[in-house]
């Protein structure tokens, strides 16, 4: 016996979805971004299984790209947000890790270490003004990359921070910036577009793309879900009701009895809670589904356990039925909305409580 939490995750999902995006930008390289633990599906997992197909991986630091390594993952990892003491440069020769860099501190350490490094992604600050270097210094930043005889290839690379908002001019300047800093450089390959670019805006021809949260099937705009934008959402978080008790016309449940019920209903307990990585903040109707019907939560979530109640209050739950808490019929994004985040903060801020189980489409055959 064990609990019965389970997340579900659908590696062909992962692997169609990265299929596509290059689909979209089809003369682009594409990085598959497993930072964060492949936001909450298991980076190892998922990294050898997408291994003999994916151009490059992109975590956000050493650490994540040399557990990677380590798992047996053999293709080229980018380190997104560059090294963070001089000494990662010598380690990223060792492993054959590609890097950003974002100053001129890991520019200095970068030379002083002698090491060599097949790819460095000079960070351009568009407008996002989080990391990166201005326009003007952008050339100065790639001579001295080019002259250090230490970097195979110098691609310029940028982050956009509103790309979501496809009525939102900013990627447009920010996209006009970067092509305004790559006439300053010359001729140097180009990385611009996470998800949401991919999807929804013209970037440049040729160079790298860097999907996140597609890969996962789930999506980077408010008010659409993955599946809506023809994506293949690749988790699906499940449990199982282990308690049921009618309530009463009145009956309040839960910490701080918040709930109140409106008419009499039978009322299930589910193994599930935000010790699981399941939103705390989630609010009364958050929507879920037992046995294939439409339910919701119904008083706060604890660590361990929600409550929840059937949409038809004619609908009955009983011990053992399965709950899908988001996946197939209930997308994350809109148990998101209800909890007041986004999918990418569900899935990211997973535990490890759960039992992890990967799918793939020949278990089916
Ligand atoms: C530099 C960079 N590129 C690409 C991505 C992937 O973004 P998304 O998950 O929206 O596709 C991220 C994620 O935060 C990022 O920081």
């Amino acid at each position: 016996m064990a609990r019965p939490l389970t997340a579900t995750v659908d590696l062909d999902a992962i692997l169609q979805n990265y299929r596509y995006a290059k689909k979209l930008q089809p003369t682009c390289k594409a990085f598959a971004v497993v930072k964060s633990n492949a936001y909450g599906h298991g980076a190892v997992e998922v990294s050898r299984y997408l291994d003999e197909e994916v151009d490059a991986f992109a975590v956000a630091a050493i650490e994540e790209a040399m557990a990677l390594r380590d798992a047996g993952v053999t293709s080229p990892i980018l380190l997104l947000e560059g090294v963070f003491e001089g000494s990662e440069w010598a380690l990223c020769e060792q492993y054959g890790f590609w890097s950003a860099l974002e100053n001129a501190q890991q520019l200095d350490e970068l030379v002083a270490s002698r090491a060599k490094i097949e790819k460095v992604f000079l960070k351009l600050d568009s407008g996002m003004h989080r990391l990166g270097v201005e326009k003007e210094v952008a050339p100065s930043f790639v001579s001295a990359l080019k002259d250090s005889d230490q970097v195979g290839e110098v691609v310029l690379m940028t982050h956009f921070s509103c790309a979501d908002d496809v009525s939102d001019l900013t990627t447009m300047q920010q996209l006009t910036y970067f092509e305004q800093a790559r006439q300053l450089i010359g001729d140097i390959p180009a990385s611009v577009a996470n998800s949401a670019a991919i999807m929804k805006w013209s970037v440049p021809e040729g160079g790298w793309i860097r999907p996140g949260i597609m890969l996962y099937g789930i999506s980077p705009f408010a008010e659409v879900s993955g599946r809506a934008l023809g994506l293949r959402p690749a988790m699906t978080l499940s449990s199982k009701v282990i308690s049921t008790r009618p309530l009463k016309k009145g009956d309040r449940v839960g910490y701080g009895l918040g709930y109140v019920a409106a008419e009499d209903h039978i009322l299930a307990t589910v193994a599930v809670g935000y010790g699981d990585g399941y939103p705390r903040h989630a609010e009364k109707d958050t929507p879920l589904q037992i046995d294939g019907k439409p339910a919701c939560l119904a008083g706060r979530v604890s660590m361990d356990m929600i409550t929840v109640r059937m949409q038809d209050f004619a609908d009955k739950p009983a011990m053992g039925q399965e709950v899908v808490l988001w996946g197939g019929e209930v997308p994350v994004e809109e148990v998101a909305d209800y909890a007041g985040t986004i999918g990418y903060e569900l899935v990211t801020r997973m535990t490890a409580r759960p039992h992890y189980r990967y799918i793939r489409d020949s278990d089916s055959l």
